[in-house]
């Protein structure tokens, strides 16, 4: 079967087998008929696929949304890992139940938003995240994982580094407040409100200004296929940034806690010529340099090899070394 309508990419390539699951029973069953380690998938939008797919490709497709605990001031809900993200996240609002908003219109599912602890605008869900169920596939049990349990950390978890492929994300809670203080620390949602002439933001505002600016910079996948950001932003020492400022004096970088900084890896490609590159229909976005996209029939092999043109001319240029946040199979 075609994996082309179940990757953001829309890259074109064949797995063995394709299975969806509505419930932990479907997917117990369907690890044990397939003899070999499957692939989990939600909505597909943070996967590029290089070749064809030896195996089967299991759809988590679980659903459902429940309230599990409250109390005057929080409500810990649970969704199933099939539930759409951003249909969630509305559902949150909906409710005027905050911590959410902010992550609006994230593509994807439920299920894979601990993966690598989805974040933007300020917000990440370890900020707001309370548990997961999760089916280990070789015991074929249920285990509870809290936030500690998931060693969450920018753009990454357990679940991509020791515990990679070992288990299926089921559900997950997420502990939510009633009377939300919202976060517009972000200058872009600050500026957006401004101009949605909006003085006291509250939790649906937040969201519509997320919407907006998302919508102004990223490819809708539905018109042109991509994965958001192709790589991660580096941190590079302090010493190393001031270095570089001398040479390129408008490099973006933002303090992290530890004293480290955070370099806008945008900035850096797009520094290098690589804003609205296309060879065939591989490209980089014209609008956010960070996204790498895939104008039509593009395969994942072409676009792997532009990332390392990028990742090879960066390192050169400035010295530092990216690091791709897509899966790449
Ligand atoms: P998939 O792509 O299906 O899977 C991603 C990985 O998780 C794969 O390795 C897969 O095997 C694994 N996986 C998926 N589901 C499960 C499960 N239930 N159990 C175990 N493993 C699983 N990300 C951000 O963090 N912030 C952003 O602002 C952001 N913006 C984006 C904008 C665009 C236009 C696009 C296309 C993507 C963006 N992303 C962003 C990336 C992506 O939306 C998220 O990573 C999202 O959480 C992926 O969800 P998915 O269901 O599509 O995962
Ligand atoms: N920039 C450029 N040129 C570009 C792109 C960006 O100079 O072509 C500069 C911008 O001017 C800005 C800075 O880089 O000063 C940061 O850009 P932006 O606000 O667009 O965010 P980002 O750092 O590129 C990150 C996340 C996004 C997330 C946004 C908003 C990563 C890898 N990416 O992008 O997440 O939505 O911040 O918080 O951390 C994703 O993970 O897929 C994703 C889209």
């Amino acid at each position: 079967i075609s994996l082309k309508a179940y990757n953001t990419f829309g890259i074109d390539v064949i797995a063995k087998k394709f299975c969806a699951f509505n419930n932990t029973t479907e997917l117990q069953e369907a690890i044990s008929t397939g003899n070999s380690q499957p692939l989990i998938i939600g909505g597909g939008s943070n996967i590029l696929f290089t070749k064809n797919y030896d195996g089967t490709v299991l759809q988590n497709r679980v659903k459902g949304i429940q309230v599990i605990a409250q109390d005057d001031d929080t409500v810990t809900i649970k969704a199933g890992g099939g539930e759409n993200w951003h249909r969630f996240v509305l559902h949150c609002i909906d409710n005027g139940w905050g911590g959410l908003e902010n992550l609006s219109l994230i593509p994807g599912c439920v299920g894979a938003s601990p993966m690598q602890n989805i974040g933007a605008y300020g917000v990440e869900i370890k900020d707001v995240f309370h548990s997961l169920t999760a089916f280990h596939i070789q015991e074929q049990t249920n285990y509870t994982f809290n936030a500690a349990d998931c060693r969450f950390g920018y753009r990454e978890s357990i679940f991509k580094r020791k515990y990679k492929d070992q288990f299926v994300i089921t559900s997950v809670c997420y502990k939510l407040q009633k009377k939300p203080v919202v976060h517009i620390e972000y200058g872009a949602i600050r500026q957006e409100l401004e101009k949605m002439g909006v003085t006291t933001p509250g939790i649906r505002d937040v969201s519509n200004a997320v919407i907006h600016i998302r919508q102004s910079k990223l490819p809708d996948p539905a018109v042109i296929g991509n994965a958001g950001s192709f790589f991660k932003n580096p941190s590079i020492p302090a010493e190393q940034y001031q270095q570089l400022l001398l040479q390129h004096e408008n490099m973006v970088g933002y303090a992290n806690a530890d004293g480290t900084v955070k370099i806008a890896a945008g900035w850096l490609i797009e520094a290098c010529g690589w804003k609205g590159f296309k060879r065939g229909d591989a490209g980089v976005h014209d609008k956010q340099a960070l996204v790498l996209v895939n104008h039509g029939q593009a395969t994942g092999e072409e676009i792997y090899r532009l990332s390392g043109e990028i990742i090879a001319s960066v390192q050169q240029k400035f010295g530092i070394t990216l690091e791709r946040e897509v899966n790449i199979l």
